[in-house]
């Protein structure tokens, strides 16, 4: 009762910051990389009226001594004017600070993002989760996600508002990341929820500047590789020929120290309503027996589930926390972003290392010897799971 009672008041308050925030000049600030990490950055946000002069004022440090023409972005269900820009020619590994707006009308709060390192850093962080929407628990991961240390970027494996066509919710929702979108570049790929019925991606589309064709893309960032898959369109067979030889150039990249795809769908699982996704397991489960991605980062399935390394669904190694690169492939589910959760089956699995039915986010630590996976609980930021992949 109590529950249902707090999510109604979450609720009216979310519709409250939502018309707020179409009161707000500038609202849904966000950051991605639709360019080279090192010396680019994209901004996208919304405003409330018509900008006759939409610009970024952005320099190095506290400065705001250069200025960026933005352009007006549209899409055919827009709830309001959605404006983006590439800043380019950055240097590499230096703090910006940006604020967004119209010299004649308003501007937003001033912000700051870093550029990525020219050459891999000995150590650097970056946060993940999945199937977030606009709820307390999605509401206050942002918060556990920005609480540690900053990440050089965030990851999102797909099922991000969850407005599945009611295009307001894309409004809360990018309302409720600002905090952290506005400083941190959102790295999104698309899940069954971006799908949106009659309009398919283009929600997605418009709304984010990733790179490439955006439902499927690779970035670089300090020394890995990451390769982002479109798990909804699964069969496509120009995404397929791609992905296979992303997967296979990143191998013999000698710039590469760790590869990690992410994509929306597991292949293995052990929830109540969806256990193994054999029509996935048929075409994707040889591509990474193959080519041994580090680490795949999933979502879609509302709880944690995180397997040993396998090929052929085997464990390789039944070692609770630490592994050799490329005894197999060790995947992660982080589906408890913050929509709801899902009943796991009452045994676990011979794949699976461990699992849990709760809210979370994922802390990946990247150095040159070692990618250290935690991931913490979202209710009380306790460690759920800890380990690492060694060469
Ligand atoms: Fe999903």
């Amino acid at each position: 009762m109590m529950q249902r009672l707090s999510w109604t008041a979450f609720f009216a308050l979310m519709t409250l910051a939502g018309c707020f925030a179409q009161q707000k000049l500038i609202s849904q600030v966000h950051l991605s990389w639709s360019e080279d990490p090192q010396t680019t950055m994209s901004i996208t946000w919304q405003s409330s009226k018509p900008l006759s002069s939409p610009v970024v004022q952005y320099g190095e440090g506290n400065t705001l001594s250069q200025t960026a023409m933005a352009r007006r972005i549209r899409y055919e269900q827009e709830t309001g004017p959605l404006y983006q820009v590439t800043l380019r020619n950055l240097k590499p590994d230096t703090l910006y600070s940006y604020r967004v707006g119209d010299a004649g009308k308003g501007w937003s709060e001033v912000r700051t993002f870093r550029t990525a390192p020219s050459k891999p850093p000995a150590r650097f962080v970056f946060t993940a989760f999945a199937d977030h929407g606009v709820t307390p628990a999605a509401e206050q991961n942002v918060r556990r996600v920005l609480s540690g240390e900053k990440p050089a970027f965030h990851i999102i494996m797909g099922d991000l508002s969850y407005a599945n066509g009611n295009q307001p919710v894309w409004d809360s929702w990018f309302e409720e990341i600002e905090p952290l979108a506005s400083q941190v570049p959102f790295m999104a790929c698309p899940g069954n929820h971006e799908d949106e019925r009659g309009i398919r991606f283009a929600t997605y589309l418009a709304r984010f500047a990733l790179p490439g064709k955006e439902l499927y893309y690779r970035f670089d960032y300090g020394g890995v590789r990451f390769i982002m898959f479109n798990s909804q369109d699964f069969r496509d067979a120009e995404q397929l020929r791609w992905f296979e030889q992303e997967l296979r150039e990143a191998h013999r990249d000698s710039e590469v120290r760790w590869v990690i795809v992410s994509m929306h769908h597991p292949l293995y699982s052990s929830t109540v309503r969806r256990l193994n996704d054999t029509a996935r397991i048929e075409v994707l489960q040889p591509l990474f027996d193959k080519y041994r991605p580090d680490l795949v980062l999933l979502g879609h399935h509302h709880n944690y589930e995180r397997t040993y390394p396998l090929l052929s669904m085997k464990p390789r190694s039944h070692h609770p926390n630490r592994y050799s690169r490329g005894q197999g492939v060790i995947y992660v589910t982080s589906g408890g972003g913050g929509k709801s959760l899902y009943d796991l089956t009452p045994e676990q699995p011979a794949f699976t290392a461990k699992r849990e039915r709760c809210y979370q986010y994922l802390r990946i630590t990247v150095s040159d010897r070692s990618l250290v996976v935690e991931c913490y609980r979202t209710e009380d930021n306790s460690l759920l799971d800890r380990f690492e992949i060694v060469r």
